[in-house]
């Protein structure tokens, strides 16, 4: 996961931000570690890790922030909880009073490894996605689902 002699082409701050337990910290230990626990603990304050990765040959470094927002944005509901899903335009609407106009938001609907607890139809989000003009993917920490994918689909989009 990044070698640390890489030089740095460039550096992107991407914030996860949600209500609690949908899975904001598990997404980034997946995504930073390669890692995930069932018994995940709050988040306290602010916490960041950062990852390395090449994306057409140039040298990334993302600094992944827990809470809190500017610029690249993982704005994460649980499939499970219709009410942290109602909650994203409330997100939005904070991330978007304090970021800078070229934000850039994916909307993330994670646990998606539950799928028998599903209570947000995929199909809403999507169109919900569409109409704010954000990214939008399923993800599942636990498996592993699109974790990847949704890091660097926001990564990607400064190209
Ligand atoms: P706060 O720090 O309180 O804001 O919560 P958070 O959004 O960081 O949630 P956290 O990552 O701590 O996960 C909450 C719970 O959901 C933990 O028990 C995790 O193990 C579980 N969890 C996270 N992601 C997944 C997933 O993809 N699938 C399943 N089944 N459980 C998950
Ligand atoms: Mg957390």
């Amino acid at each position: 996961y990044g070698d640390p002699s890489q030089k740095i082409d460039y550096v992107f701050k991407v914030v996860l931000i949600g209500d609690s337990a949908v899975g904001k910290s598990q997404i980034l230990a997946r995504f930073a570690r390669n890692e995930f626990s069932l018994d995940s603990k709050a988040t306290i304050g602010v916490e960041f890790q950062t990852r390395t990765l090449v994306i057409q040959h140039k040298s990334i470094k993302a600094q992944i922030w827990d809470t809190a927002g500017q610029e690249r944005s993982n704005a994460v509901y649980d499939i499970t909880k219709r009410q942290t899903f109602d909650h994203i335009p409330r997100w939005l609407e904070e991330l978007r009073s304090h970021a800078d106009k070229n934000i850039v938001i994916i909307l993330i609907g994670n646990k998606c490894d539950l799928e028998n607890q599903r209570v947000v139809p995929t199909e809403d989000a999507k169109e919900f996605a569409q109409k704010e003009g954000l990214f939008f993917l399923e993800t599942s920490a636990l498996e592993a689902t699109n974790v990847e994918n949704a890091f660097l689909t926001v990564l990607k989009e400064i190209f």
